[in-house]
């Protein structure tokens, strides 16, 4: 296939060999005596692996692995080392090295892992498979939450960060299930192992089998060498399936027994591989209805089940939603360098009064959007793409006036909802129809004009 490959090596015998063998099985090959000779040729053009000596003249492997860092962050490193050096090495991969060779090196165990580097390379430059714990999102601060229901999950979170059992992410689209699923992983045992996201719902039927498990050389038309699959490229870590719903009922089959044996078949292989991999499974359906209905199997859910962590729609937990802006305005300003000084009580007013069907990330976009457009003031009700109700910038500040006026935003909200249906309202509400009745006396609530119905 024409990859490129650096070999970075003093020893000139051992360089020439492994730079003939690897040009033989077609890869192009570039060589370097040591360290600072490697570093020019990564700077002027882009390399698909590196193979690196640990201990070279003038620069040594490890320096050049964190200029590479620099430069490439997603080339893969292999080291070469002595055993005398396997410290080092040892170093290295912690450094961020894919792997290591040992001296003296065996010509078939470079040609494995060179593949295997080079696959993974390329996985994690067109795919999203994060190894960096520094990734965004990675930081379980970086969920925010202050309400009931969210304290209980970040509590499941805590716990499950000592084991590796499979997790099913539920909830509606946009409630944060990706979020989570890497706070699960990037706060877990395995963080410093790869966390492998794959939307099952974007690959076709015909390839999820092999893009899940691999496939060997020749195993359908256009398998022109062997590929490792998600699996193995989560090996250790933990592989996010979202959209799990969408599997097909044979591959759901494969899966369950994936998650039974601890094994993968390649597709066109026989021979069964190992494999240590925690599943995050996430799923905006209700997969035990999808079960009632015979188009999810039983046993699957109940493999993928271990722990269920069940993310309550944004309208559910309103109180998320002063925290929520905040951190939202806060990322965005930085983010463009923006100078925008908070938000009025209005506009707040008015993000706690909205039904927020598309969840975190609606508001996340109203934020992002309110940012951009109120450079140097405020965010205000203007910065609203939705219907404001009539509120105004400058409502009151005073706490008791201010749950007064939410209280009243929140009960005609409601009450539109349900069209003045008292009893429907009351039962909503969670309060009883005679309180309803006294709350609208004292909230000075009047059932709309004729034709007014249909705005909030
Ligand atoms: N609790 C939270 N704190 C901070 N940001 C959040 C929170 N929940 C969600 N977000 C942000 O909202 C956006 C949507 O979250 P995410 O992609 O995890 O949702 P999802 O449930 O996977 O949605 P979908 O079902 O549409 O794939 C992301 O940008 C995420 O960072
Ligand atoms: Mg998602």
């Amino acid at each position: 296939m024409g990859n490129t490959i650096l070999i970075a090596e003093d020893e000139q015998v051992l360089r020439e060999s492994m730079a003939e063998l690897l040009a033989g099985e077609g890869f192009e090959v570039l060589q370097a005596a040591n360290g600072k000779e490697a570093h020019q040729i990564i700077l002027q053009r882009p390399v698909d692996l590196v193979l690196s000596d640990v201990r070279m003249p003038e620069m040594d492997g490890i320096t050049l692995l964190g200029h590479l860092h620099q430069i490439a962050p997603q080339t893969p490193v292999i080291m070469v080392t002595a055993y005398g050096t396997i410290e080092s090495a040892v170093g290295a991969m912690r450094g961020g090295a894919y792997d290591y060779l040992l001296k003296p090196v065996q010509f078939d165990d470079v040609l494995i892992k060179v593949r295997r580097a080079i696959e993974f390379g390329e996985l994690s430059r067109t795919r999203r498979v994060i190894t960096d714990q520094l990734a965004e999102g990675s930081d379980f601060h970086h969920v925010v939450g202050n309400s009931r229901s969210m304290v209980r999950l970040f509590d499941t979170v805590r716990k499950l960060s000592t084991v590796k059992s499979n997790v099913i992410v539920c909830g509606e689209s946009g409630t944060g299930k990706e979020l989570f699923a890497r706070a699960i992983h990037y706060n877990g045992i395995t963080r410093d192992k790869p966390f492998v996201a794959v939307n099952c719902g974007a690959i076709p039927d015909s390839l999820i089998e092999s893009e899940l498990f691999g496939y060997r050389r020749g195993a359908f038309t256009g398998a022109i060498r062997d590929k490792i699959g998600y699996f193995e490229a989560a090996s250790g870590g933990s592989i996010f399936l979202d959209e799990i719903s969408t599997l097909p009922i044979g591959v759901q089959s494969s899966l369950l027994r994936v998650l039974e044996e601890k094994v993968v078949v390649p597709v066109g292989d026989t021979r069964p591989r190992p494999i240590d991999v925690r599943v995050i499974a996430a799923s905006n359906q209700d997969l035990q209805k999808m079960v009632d209905a015979g188009q999810f199997r039983e046993d699957l859910l109940y493999r993928l089940n271990v722990v269920q962590i069940q993310l309550p729609p944004l309208r559910q937990r309103k109180e998320d939603i002063p925290l929520l802006v905040h951190h939202f305005l806060e990322k965005y300003t930085r983010e463009m360098a923006k100078n925008v000084p908070g938000i009025t009580n209005g506009a707040m007013r008015a993000l706690l009064n909205h039904n927020w069907r598309g969840n975190v990330r609606e508001l996340e976009n109203v934020i992002e959007r309110a940012v951009i457009f109120a450079e140097g003031r405020q965010i205000s009700i203007e910065d609203m793409p939705f219907a404001t109700d009539g509120l105004s910038d400058d409502v009151s500040e005073d706490l008791k006036e201010a749950m007064k006026q939410f209280e009243r935003q929140h009960i005609l909200f409601s009450l539109r909802q349900h069209h003045w249906d008292k009893a429907e309202t009351a039962r909503h509400l969670g309060i009883g129809v005679s309180s309803l009745y006294r709350k609208l006396d004292e909230l000075e609530i009047k059932e709309d004009a004729p034709g007014e119905q249909a705005k909030g």
